[in-house]
């Protein structure tokens, strides 16, 4: 099964994307053809700053590749590495009715919040298009508030092939209701734009202050707790297996627990779980120059499959002459 998804680089990276998303996406590795890309022409939606966005492109490959992704078992590159997307948009663009785009959510919702909308914000869902059907994409791994711009890419896909013949696959969304919204410090789903976040690759001094800043309840320590509907509970489970997590719960149960001491467990629990991966990040950023030969790979691996879809693409449109 082709499985491909898009990451846009976003400066830094919290529990949330990496137990939500990232570590999902190098599973697949293991038993799919997965093709995963950093999503930088997306990104400029809303970073206007160039030297901003070119650092948090490399940030971004060196988080994947540190945390695991395996550039021999996928294919993994920059997006605008393969200017090629652009190309299949314009023509997409000619399949894509006006209405279909101004139904989309996420864009109503930029609308809504006052921002003043642009083409690249409003034609976003086409160049997603693009990456997906440029790939002949099969499953597309996505959060919920992606999954209308997984239907666009199919509208557009079904009405491309009614008129040229069967030239690109139909994407099927995959929408994984099970991956649990990773809790903030707050109880909120873990976001950036809420502050709520705990970050992997940081200082362990500011690691430490922002679990210390989990908000707990005032049960007082000689009374038993409720593990379920403690921030600093739903937050420690996701490193535990089963055997761990009872005996926390029990802990929780037993009159006596303060929640000092399991934020400062929970806090060497994360700093020693991300230590290995934050060093090879860290040697990954100290070679910028390796960095890119890596994704020069990605690239000439991507642009390989590209190019079949694009040689078709120009026939039937007829580019070629
Ligand atoms: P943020 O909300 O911090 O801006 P992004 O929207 O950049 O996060 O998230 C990138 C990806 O990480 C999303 O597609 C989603 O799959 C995953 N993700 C982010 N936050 C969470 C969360 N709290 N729980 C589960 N998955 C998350
Ligand atoms: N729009 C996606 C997001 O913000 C990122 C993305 C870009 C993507 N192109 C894609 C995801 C293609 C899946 C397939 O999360």
């Amino acid at each position: 099964m082709r499985v491909l998804s898009g990451i846009q680089p976003s400066g830094s990276l919290h529990l949330g994307n990496y137990f939500g998303m990232m570590k999902k996406m190098i599973e697949y590795q293991e038993n799919e053809e997965l093709f995963c890309f950093i999503a930088n022409y997306h990104a400029m939606t809303s970073v206007s700053d160039g030297k901003a966005l070119s650092q948090g492109t490399l940030e971004a490959a060196a988080n994947f590749l540190a945390l695991g992704m395996d550039p021999e078992k996928s294919i993994f590159w920059v997006q605008s590495d393969l200017p090629e997307v652009q190309e299949l948009t314009w023509v997409l663009s000619n399949f894509t009715p006006m209405g279909l785009l101004e139904r989309c959510h996420s864009y109503k919702d930029k609308v809504a919040q006052g921002i003043s909308p642009n083409h690249g914000l409003f034609a976003y869902p086409v160049l997603m298009t693009a990456d997906i059907l440029l790939f002949q994409s099969e499953k597309v791994p996505v959060g919920k508030d992606q999954k209308q711009h997984l239907e666009v890419a199919r509208d557009i896909a079904i009405k491309y092939n009614n008129e040229y013949g069967d030239v690109f696959t139909v994407p099927e969304p995959e929408i994984d209701d099970n991956v649990a919204t990773i809790p903030g410090l707050d109880g909120r789903k873990m976001s950036k734009s809420y502050g709520n976040a705990i970050d992997l690759f940081q200082p362990e001094k500011q690691l430490r202050k922002q679990i210390m800043r989990i908000v707990t309840d005032p049960t007082p320590v000689e009374e038993a707790k409720n593990p379920d509907t403690c921030n600093i509970y739903q937050i420690y489970r996701l490193f535990l297996d089963k055997e761990q997590l009872a005996d926390l719960r029990k802990r929780y149960e037993t009159p006596g627990l303060r929640y000092g001491d399991v934020k400062q467990e929970l806090f060497e629990t994360i700093r020693d779980f991300f230590a290995p991966f934050a060093e090879r990040r860290d040697e990954l950023l100290a070679d910028k120059d390796g960095l890119r030969k890596i994704l020069e790979t990605g690239r000439d691996k991507a642009r390989y499959h590209a190019n079949k879809t694009m040689r078709k693409v120009r026939k039937k449109g007829g580019l070629i002459y």
